[in-house]
């Protein structure tokens, strides 16, 4: 069981944060949740640099985790070779510490938002693998020693696989196979043996995809390298995935000896240009007004059922909350959300748990209730 404790605040210890019969009226949903797994956000360099008090509030007095939508991507942490740029990474630390909250790192490696040079030599062609293993160790080992003991867990590597199992053909796979996977697990356990280290990656419900993760779990722990848990992303819509197809990956990596995250959820409403568009970020798509129905407003039969999915997905997180330690929302507000730009620009989404002035949307005070009348259905039994 986890205890949370926040700064400015005591700890809910009342029937598992719910503190009253009354189905649980005014209590946050991280509150109703905190004896089963952390409820986290991401947070963008506004919302850390005052751009963005409103969010910031917000993801203060609702959450438990954080994570930096993008600061810490390595283009952002050394745009050019042996130059960090920490400030913001220093302020969203300090941030999550200052407000209690469990601190993840996003992301080690990554082929997207890389910076040009790490797989680059001075004629533009690729590096050879041995320097390029020289890059991901000085990269990895001046990062996570810089926040060793306060960033608790790291997304070392992200999207490595694709949805049919296959690996994803990056430059960093050009040069160096999937060796850079395990290297890049034993630089960041070797700059903080006592980090968390994750496999993160999206479309996670596909069959392929869940078992080439399931493969690279064991193929790690043969190695003797330390894997805590794999982050299932879920970038879900309205109609993908299948809720039994995420279930079956849940079980299936937690049988493969790790914990379980959500790390990235956001469910959006709008339509896809395209089936099975997964979440790669170079996916882009002309805007055309159709596929922006709701740019007015979300009418009630769409918020009805947007409520309905994502309080399903909550319900399948909450039966499994032996194997979960987070569910992270990726941004705070529905006007913060990566959707509104991706993989159409310019669209009106409500992919988040908050709307657009901050308040919670229908789908929380459902679910504190639900947990609430729970707990204290089984504090009666
Ligand atoms: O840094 C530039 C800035 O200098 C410039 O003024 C501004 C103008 O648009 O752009 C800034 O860069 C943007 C960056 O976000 C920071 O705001 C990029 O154009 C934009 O593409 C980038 O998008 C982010 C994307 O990752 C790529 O890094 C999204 O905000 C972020 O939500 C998204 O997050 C990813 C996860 O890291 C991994 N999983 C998928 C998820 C969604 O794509």
């Amino acid at each position: 069981m986890k205890t949370i404790f926040y700064s400015g605040m005591l700890a809910l210890s009342v029937a598992g944060g719910c503190g009253n019969p009354q189905g649980g009226a005014g209590v946050a949903l991280r509150d109703a949740l905190k004896d089963k797994f952390y409820l986290g956000t991401a947070l963008s360099v506004a919302q850390l640099t005052g751009g963005d008090t409103l969010s910031e509030r917000v993801a203060r007095e609702n959450f438990s985790a954080v994570v930096p939508e993008n600061c810490m991507k390595s283009m952002f942490l050394q745009p050019r070779e042996g130059e960090f740029f920490f400030d913001e990474a220093d302020k969203f630390v300090a941030w999550g510490e200052a407000n209690g909250m469990w601190i993840t790192g996003h992301c080690l490696v990554w082929h997207s938002q890389a910076p040009r040079w790490l797989c680059t030599d001075e004629s533009g062609g690729n590096v050879s693998p041995e320097t390029l293993t020289e890059r991901l160790r000085s990269h990895i080992t001046t990062v996570v020693s810089r926040y060793r003991g306060r960033i608790k867990g790291w997304d070392v590597v992200n999207e490595a696989i694709l949805e049919d199992g296959s690996w994803r053909k990056s430059k960093l796979y050009e040069i160096l196979g999937e060796e850079f996977i395990p290297l890049a697990f034993r630089f960041a356990h070797e700059a903080d043996p006592d980090a968390e280290l994750y496999y993160n990656d999206y479309s996670m419900a596909f069959e392929g995809k869940r078992n080439a993760v399931v493969q690279l779990v064991k193929t790690l722990k043969e190695r003797g390298l330390r894997i805590d848990a794999v982050g299932m992303q879920g970038h879900i819509g309205m109609d993908y995935p299948p809720l039994e197809e995420f279930e079956k990956s849940m079980l299936a990596f937690a049988e493969a000896g790790v914990k379980v995250m959500v790390t990235e959820l956001d469910l959006t409403v709008l339509p896809s240009p395209q089936p099975n568009v997964g979440a790669a970020v170079e996916a882009s798509f002309a805007y055309r007004q159709a596929l922006n129905p709701y740019a007015g407003g979300l009418p009630d039969s769409v918020a009805a059922a947007w409520t309905s999915r994502m309080a399903d997905f909550f319900r399948l997180f909450l039966k499994h909350h032996d194997k979960l330690t987070r569910v992270t929302l990726w941004g705070v507000c529905d006007d913060d959300s990566w959707r509104n730009g991706w993989p159409v620009p310019g669209r009106t989404d409500y992919a988040l748990l908050f709307d657009r002035n901050g308040n919670p949307k229908p789908v929380v005070p459902l679910l504190v209730g639900e947990l609430c009348a729970n707990r204290h259905g089984d504090a009666r039994k």
